[in-house]
């Protein structure tokens, strides 16, 4: 028997919150049209919405007791407010915990996978009937095709060429809660691109688990990689500027190396996860490089393109880390010099083969180490910016700065610049780079002419 609850009105409002991977954001974008196309419309700003889309990440640490919570909270808001909203559950958590949300959280409508969201207009008509829908199947390009043409969109945009992974990370909960490797088709994504363009995108970042194993054929049936994809994107009029995210160093190919030294679209700014520098660790995480061919690897992509931006992804603390391990990924650190990084403490998640490694380390020693590296990556940071002050380069306005005048935009290496000009979001504003902090720079407008 299918669960059950009392019949509802059809929401009008939505709100979608999205948490983790930029591929989340993009999924609720995506939510977010097909909502709307529904004729169901955003909420207004600090009102409750009648449905709430919970977009949730898995990949660390208590992100399920936090769904729980979030779910606790809106039904609090809702019956202080006399109309509880309906709550569906979507994203990693939702496929990694679909059955046990519908019996612990009765609150919830709604649980669908990232491969299934497609299917939520339907789901909502069976919600407002009563029934209590899961969705959790791995369908991935029928998802593609299933949702609406792209809206209105602001400066940069986010475009999923390639989704799931096959390369079983010990840690990681992603081959499970996104699936097998899969590629959108060539032409799928120009013309996605193409609408992105024509509803006012002029950068489009590319988004994958492994984006750089995307493969697929051009319109004249030739074998292409990311490289290629990159490239016939590039031919789009109006599109300025074109990034990618993330990427593994074993699907690294010649191809995207020569791309970043040609293709003036492409931003001299590669994430390249390395997560330890110490090649027992890597070894047990089953990551397929050495440090050693890590190293080798950024050498070729600053051959290419000297002024690229280097940044990456680190975990401290995975099963048996010794002190001299955790310095090897330090001394990374000191070699490689990135101008940004990610850097987070190892986290088990249920299922993963390290969950249930011998050598757990303990909070403390983790918190540690990681403050150590934090401080090495925010001193790296700091220096890169310093380092910019004095170059010229042009910046894309994204939004409004705190005061009058101000604007807020990114730089080719997707640093945050602050400028005082008469620009407007979406303006591309030639500036010269004065003053660097930490976290973001100062630029000047130079007059255009
Ligand atoms: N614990 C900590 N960090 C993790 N990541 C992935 N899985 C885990 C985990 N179990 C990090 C990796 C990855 C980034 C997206 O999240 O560094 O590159
Ligand atoms: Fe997770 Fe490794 Fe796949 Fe990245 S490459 S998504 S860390 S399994």
């Amino acid at each position: 028997m299918k669960p059950t609850s009392a019949p509802r009105n059809t929401p009008r409002t939505y709100r979608v919150k999205s948490f983790g991977c930029q591929m989340n954001v993009y999924d609720g974008e995506r939510m977010a049209e097909l909502l709307a196309e529904q004729g169901i419309a955003p909420a207004p700003e600090g009102e409750e919405a009648d449905l709430v889309v919970l977009n949730t990440c898995h990949i660390r640490e208590k992100a399920a007791e936090k769904v729980y919570s979030d779910i606790g909270r809106l039904v609090k808001a809702g019956k202080a407010a006399g109309r509880e909203p309906m709550i569906a559950v979507a994203g990693c958590v939702a496929q990694a915990e679909g059955e046990e949300i519908m019996a612990r959280a009765p609150a919830v409508s709604m649980v669908v996978g990232p491969q299934a969201y497609h299917r939520l207009p339907e789901m909502l008509g069976r919600a407002v009937a009563g029934e209590r829908a899961t969705d959790t199947e791995m369908p991935p390009i029928a998802k593609f095709d299933a949702l609406p043409a792209r809206r209105k969109i602001g400066p940069t945009a986010f475009l999923t060429v390639q989704e799931g992974c096959d390369k079983f990370c010990t840690y990681c909960v992603v081959p499970y809660t996104r699936g097998a490797e899969i590629s959108r088709p060539f032409k799928d994504l120009v013309a996605e691109a193409q609408k992105l363009v024509e509803a006012g995108a002029k950068e489009i970042t590319l988004l994958g688990q492994n984006v750089n194993a995307w493969s697929g054929e051009d319109d004249k049936g030739g074998a292409q990689g990311l490289a290629g994809l990159i490239r016939a994107l590039a031919a789009i009029d109006g599109l300025a500027r074109i990034r990618y995210t993330t990427s593994h160093p074993a699907d690294m190919d010649d191809a995207m190396i020569a791309a970043h030294g040609e293709v003036d679209k492409l931003m001299p700014y590669l994430h390249l996860p390395v997560q330890s520098g110490n090649d027992r660790v890597l070894k047990a995480m089953n990551r397929s490089h050495t440090a050693e061919s890590y190293l080798r690897l950024l050498e070729r992509f600053r051959e290419a393109r000297p002024d690229i931006a280097l940044s990456g992804d680190f975990i401290v603390g995975f099963p048996g880390e010794t002190e001299a391990e955790f310095e090897d990924t330090l001394q990374i650190v000191d070699d490689v010099r990135y101008a940004q990084a990610f850097s987070f403490k190892y986290s088990p998640r249920p299922g993963t083969p390290a969950a249930s490694m011998d050598g757990q380390i303990a909070r403390e020693v983790m918190d540690e180490r990681l403050q150590r590296l934090q401080a090495a990556l925010n001193r790296d940071q700091l220096a890169f910016n310093e380092a910019s002050v004095g170059k010229t380069c042009e910046v894309l306005v994204e939004r409004r700065g705190k005061h009058e005048g101000q604007w807020l935009g990114k730089s080719p290496w997707l640093q945050s610049v602050f400028i005082e000009s008469q620009a407007g979001i979406g303006d591309i504003v030639p500036v010269t780079l004065a003053e660097a902090g930490p976290n973001s720079l100062k630029g000047i407008a130079l007059a255009q002419g």
